[in-house]
């Protein structure tokens, strides 16, 4: 009987420590998500950013018709990354435009095919096809369709072309049939990962396979977990712990609900914005201020919710007023904000109203990893702040970017049925990891 009862637990605990991470549970899939800091471009996170934001900022159609005319006319013209990379890759001119950060980014693990091939994908809510093929190439199996259409797809680091499959996609322990796949046969700007996982709206992928001028929409991974009956809302959440080493698995993304054991307190919603071209991403309105003061930073604009971004960008004037209101200075060998050990004793919050609700970053949340100061070209025990400058005055219609230093301390919720990004505080909002 004690015997058995010791067998009985002893495989217990076995089975619990050889499980899989991932969890399903009531109508949801939490995949374990690691952060990544890329051996090139890493010392250029701000360039990184920025370049994203250009991209961002321009909106899908200004993207793809810029990009259109500078491929038509076949000349090197500067205007974005976008067109040089296309140009690199020699990718031919239609597409949709995204952008990808490959300085720093999260990555997650997603079998596709029967037996499912294991391959990591970075995690984009700026884009929303899926795609396969960069490093490790797409393996056929008997579930593989090809659908006989091209996919193109452009991102601020880089682009991808090539076939469009329809194969099954495991995610975690559950499988999805008939998930569109890019089968990439020329990918620049991918290393160390294998393709893309895009999470943002659905309607980023028009124009993106079978021509430019297609209006398909193509259907994105959580959109078929919903739709075959996986998950029970069409949602997908994010979370992330500040990092402590380069590559830590310190994130989770969860389709179909919050994990709430990461959450202190409720979700709270904030509907999309209208103001375009944040409105064509996760985009929200928000105003900033600082300190007990309550020293305007930014007023009341629309800007996006972003995991491919790692800083939060604001607007010239916005940026320029936190530069005023915490006596930070621009470190010329990382391009961050810095700040004296004495200044950041008097760093006070930033606050980020967002629906009614105000989101605080401590001052130990506004500063830049320590443990990761190095990977920037930094000094170990200097202090960097994560805030900077967009590069253009507020009323561009995206005047800020959330990144993940924003989403280190709150967990975000992207909301497809209820068109709404949701916040909710963590055991990390306030922690002093930093
Ligand atoms: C584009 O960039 C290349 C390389 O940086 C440079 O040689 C070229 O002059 C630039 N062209 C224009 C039109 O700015
Ligand atoms: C992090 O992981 C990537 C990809 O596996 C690798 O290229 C990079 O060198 C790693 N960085 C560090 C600092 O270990
Ligand atoms: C600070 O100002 C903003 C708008 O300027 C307002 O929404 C917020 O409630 C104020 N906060 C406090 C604590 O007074
Ligand atoms: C963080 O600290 C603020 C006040 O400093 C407090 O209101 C809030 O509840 C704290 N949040 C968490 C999640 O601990």
């Amino acid at each position: 009987m004690a015997l058995h009862s010791f067998l009985l637990m002893t495989l217990v605990l076995a089975l619990a420590v050889a499980a899989s991470p991932v969890r399903v549970r009531n109508n949801r899939i939490t995949l374990p998500m690691a952060r990544r800091a890329n051996s090139l471009g890493v010392r250029k996170v701000l360039e990184a950013d920025r370049t994203r934001a250009a991209l961002l900022q321009g909106g899908r159609k200004a993207l793809t018709k810029r990009h259109r005319q500078s491929t038509g006319n076949n000349a090197a013209t500067n205007s974005t990354a976008t067109s040089s990379a296309a140009a690199a890759s020699g990718t031919a001119s239609n597409g949709n435009v995204a952008a990808v950060n490959q300085g720093e980014d999260y990555v997650v693990s997603v079998g596709v095919g029967s037996p499912p091939t294991t391959y990591n994908l970075l995690v984009d809510t700026g884009s929303s096809n899926t795609w396969v093929g960069a490093s490790q190439a797409y393996v056929q199996t008997s579930t593989s369709k090809a659908t006989g259409q091209q996919v193109e797809v452009s991102y601020g680091s880089g682009a991808f072309v090539g076939e469009e499959f329809t194969d099954q996609v495991t995610v975690g322990e559950l499988t999805i049939t008939g998930q569109s796949i890019g089968s990439a046969t020329e990918a620049e700007g991918f290393e160390g990962v294998d393709g893309i996982i895009g999470i943002g709206p659905t309607d980023l992928t028009v124009g993106t396979v079978g021509g430019e001028d297609s209006q398909t929409e193509v259907p994105t991974v959580t959109d078929n977990l919903f739709s075959q009956g996986i998950i029970g809302e069409n949602l997908v959440s994010v979370f992330f712990a500040p990092p402590t080493s380069a590559n830590d698995s310190n994130g989770e993304l969860t389709f179909g609900s919050v994990d709430d054991s990461k959450i202190v307190g409720d979700v709270a919603f904030t509907p999309l914005t209208t103001t375009s071209p944040a409105s064509e991403y996760w985009g929200i309105d928000q105003s900033i201020t600082y300190g007990s003061s309550n020293t305007t930073i930014l007023d009341t604009t629309a800007g996006i919710v972003d995991t491919g971004t790692t800083l939060v960008l604001m607007a010239t004037n916005a940026f320029q007023a936190y530069q005023q209101a915490t006596g930070a200075t621009e470190d010329e060998t990382t391009g961050l904000l810095t700040l004296s050990n004495t200044d950041f004793d008097n760093l006070e919050s930033l606050f980020f109203n967002i629906g009614g609700q105000s989101y605080e970053l401590t001052a130990n949340a506004q500063i830049f990893p320590r443990a990761l100061n190095s990977l920037i070209g930094g000094n170990s025990d200097q202090i960097y702040l994560v805030v900077n400058d967009i590069g253009t005055e507020s009323g561009q219609g995206l005047d800020f970017i959330n990144g993940f230093s924003f989403l280190e301390r709150y967990l975000s919720v992207f909301d497809t049925t209820n068109n709404q990004v949701g916040f909710a505080a963590t055991q990390f909002t306030n922690a002093t990891t930093n």
